[in-house]
């Protein structure tokens, strides 16, 4: 890959995680949760992570001029609904991993029924948060917002990548097609959304909206494919989760069908398509976008 100095974006995305997780950490209380379910919920919600999702979605709603006070509880939301996948994503009957953000996972902790039931209502408490900021932004963007978030969440997004995930298993007969479909759904959609609803919220331009939306699909796409190979290379205590997984488990990914250095050369194809599309737009959220697409293949450089 091209010269690229980590650092500055390194620090400008913990700084903005650090945003999001005040808010994360304040916005169950006074629901009435069953003390044990919130406990669950809130483990996973504040065991760190980089909180990428919802940086993306206050960085694009900055972009187009909105602040991003009004649209962090929509952002914040977008980490209960990742938050939720890593809890069933581990689960033994999915990926079966025990380790998640540098501590065990949901369900060693708590067992596989709260797990499944904190995954449950940290899923629909998104949409309670998402809800939440009619009063400060038009109601007539908070709709088509919501609806992508819901449809990229769902079956024919995210869950339905998933699926896809577990049919793959195990089977020698999967084409890079397919894989690149299933990475689009299970990891991209929902990095898309990220973006998209930043800008649906702020009120872009349907050209803008498609520009972030391909800027998303592209580092969705690039983001999957750098999970797959630190999966491969990576560091179980930098990544906070186990390494080696994906091949004992018999998954499917970039590195296993086509080797380390073709799925850095796809992934780092992918980061120049973000790059591209961002090209119109100029000032320090531009940048920033710009500094997080290449991030992301530098983690696994
Ligand atoms: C891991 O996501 C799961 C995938 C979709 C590949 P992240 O790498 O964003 O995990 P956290 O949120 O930082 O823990
Ligand atoms: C993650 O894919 C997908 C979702 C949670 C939606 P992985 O199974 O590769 O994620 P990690 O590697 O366990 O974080
Ligand atoms: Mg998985
Ligand atoms: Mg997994
Ligand atoms: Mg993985």
């Amino acid at each position: 890959m091209a010269e690229f100095d980590a650092t500055p974006v390194k620090a400008a995305l913990v700084e903005a995680g650090q945003e999001v997780e005040a808010f994360l950490g304040q916005a169950l209380k006074g629901r009435h949760i069953p003390c044990e379910l919130l406990t669950a919920m809130e483990y996973s919600l504040m065991a760190g992570g980089k909180r990428l999702r919802p940086v993306l979605c206050l960085t694009t709603s900055a972009l187009f001029g909105l602040d991003q006070h009004d649209v962090m509880p929509f952002a914040s939301a977008l980490e209960f609904i990742h938050t939720y996948s890593l809890i069933h994503d581990d689960l033994p009957a999915m990926d079966d991993d025990d380790l998640r953000r540098g501590k065990p996972s949901n369900h060693k902790k708590f067992g596989e029924a709260r797990a499944i039931l904190a995954g449950d209502g940290l899923l629909t408490e998104a949409f309670t948060l998402m809800a939440s900021v009619a009063g400060t932004i038009p109601a007539e963007r908070i709709a088509p917002a919501i609806g992508e978030v819901a449809v990229a969440a769902g079956a024919a997004g995210m869950v339905g990548g998933q699926d896809l995930d577990m049919a793959y298993t195990g089977r020698d007969n999967v084409s890079l097609e397919d894989l690149r479909y299933m990475h689009s759904l299970k990891t991209g959609a929902l990095i898309t959304v990220s973006c998209v609803s930043g800008a649906l919220l702020a009120g872009a331009s349907p050209e803008e909206v498609e520009r972030i939306r391909a800027y998303g699909k592209a580092i969705g796409a690039a983001f999957q494919i750098v999970d797959d190979i630190l999966d491969e290379i990576g560091d179980e205590a930098t990544l906070g989760k186990p390494v080696g997984s994906d091949q004992e488990q018999g998954k499917v990914t970039y590195p296993s069908l086509l080797g380390l250095d073709t799925s850095r050369e796809l992934a780092s194809k992918e980061v120049d398509t973000a790059l591209e599309q961002l090209a119109p737009f100029s000032g320090p959220h531009a940048d920033f976008l710009r500094g997080l697409a290449q991030y992301i293949i530098h983690r696994a450089w």
